[in-house]
């Protein structure tokens, strides 16, 4: 049994990974922490979690948190590189869903996140934590940059189009939607339920933060360099992603079907869809699946795959419990064995 610690433990990535971690067969949740509700139980927060985890919330320190095997930070960016160097110099395994650890140039880290990174020393060291990217790599880091959620769904339906070098590379297209949820729990007018529901936007139109995290894990996939056009946008629903994804194949002499099949045999957490399906969000629904399809339409040149994720689940902590898997040496779907909610 693994000792974890969860800061960040009254957002929505935090409650997934309570709802995770409460059930884990190897893992006890021993602290959870919260600037403004320390002292509170956190079952008063979550009554999900009566009589599963039995534990108040405490205020983010160092010092407690170094008496876990893990911490987790499900916490803006800008805070798990403030406590993630002690964490790891006290033997802590430190996995961050933020973006702290996850662009591996400080200076364009600096350009998008709009702050320094306070220890840039660490940027080689952290392991991107897209399983079916880096699956080696991750069993053996200490430091885990845990992948965005549009990345992760993005960087999904490309690869295997990428990694057998189908398509022209400069000019890939994601247009992609997410859930409100994905915005965290703030009180901020955009999220409330007039402002989004019966309506549909794009957002981040100039360019959003996940473009370089997307383009640098495309790029090591690729032999040529990618370039993508990314349009985020806001859906009225609370969770899941939807990415419609286009490319322009270099052939057309090519089964498509196949390569995703074969791409993903060994994925216990993608599953390609039969051809003429289109995945939904809903059937990914708190699971921490990732459903695909890839078509073909008129039988043209464009390459068309199509992927659904809960952005909490495999976007967050899902897809965090799955990194924690390998880097202790657990069977990797642990805890994990969950299906999607219909409706
Ligand atoms: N939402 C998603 O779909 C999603 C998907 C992938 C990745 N992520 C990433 O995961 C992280 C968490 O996202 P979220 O949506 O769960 O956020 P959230 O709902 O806004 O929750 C953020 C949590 O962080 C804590 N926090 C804020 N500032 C802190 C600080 N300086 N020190 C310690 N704790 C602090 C907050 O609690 P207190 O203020 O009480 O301390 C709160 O519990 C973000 O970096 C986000 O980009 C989110």
């Amino acid at each position: 049994m693994i000792k974890a610690g969860i800061v960040g433990g009254t957002g929505y990535s935090g409650a997934e990974l309570l709802r995770f971690l409460a059930l884990h067969p190897q893992v006890k949740v021993t602290t959870v922490t919260s600037r403004t509700d320390a002292g509170s139980l956190v079952s008063s927060m979550f009554p999900n979690m009566r009589k599963h985890v039995d534990l108040r919330f405490v205020q983010p320190e160092v010092a407690t948190l170094a008496a876990c095997d893990v911490v987790f930070f499900a916490t803006p960016h800008g805070t798990a590189m403030q406590m993630a160097p002690a964490l790891l110099k006290s033997g802590v395994k430190v996995i961050d869903l933020s973006a702290d650890f996850r662009i591996k140039d400080a200076a364009t880290f600096r350009k998008w996140y709009k702050m320094e990174h306070t220890c840039p020393e660490l940027l080689g060291q952290a392991v991107y934590g897209l399983p079916e990217l880096n699956r080696d790599l991750i069993k053996s880091c200490n430091l885990l940059a845990n992948p965005g959620c549009y990345p992760t769904a993005v960087q999904l339906g490309f690869m295997p189009l990428l990694h057998h070098g189908l398509v022209e590379t400069d000019n890939l297209v994601a247009d992609a939607k997410s859930g409100v949820s994905g915005a965290g729990k703030k009180i901020e007018l955009g999220y409330m339920l007039c402002e989004v529901s019966e309506s549909f936007k794009a957002y981040g139109i100039n360019g959003h933060r996940h473009l370089p995290e997307i383009l640098q894990g495309l790029n090591s996939v690729s032999n040529s360099k990618v370039g993508l056009t990314f349009m985020p946008h806001l859906v009225p629903m609370i969770r899941g992603i939807q990415a419609s994804l286009y490319a322009t194949l270099l052939t057309e002499q090519v089964d498509l079907q196949r390569i995703f099949e074969d791409f993903y045999k060994d994925q216990p957490f993608v599953d390609v869809l039969e051809t003429g399906l289109s995945p939904e969000t809903r059937s990914v629904r708190g699971s921490n699946n990732c459903q695909i399809s890839v078509c073909r339409p008129q039988n043209g040149k464009t390459a068309v795959v199509l992927v659904v994720i809960d952005n909490l689940v495999k976007g967050a902590a899902g897809q965090a419990v799955q990194n924690m898997n390998l880097m202790f040496g657990f069977p990797e779907a642990a805890g994990l064995d969950i299906i999607a909610a219909i409706p």
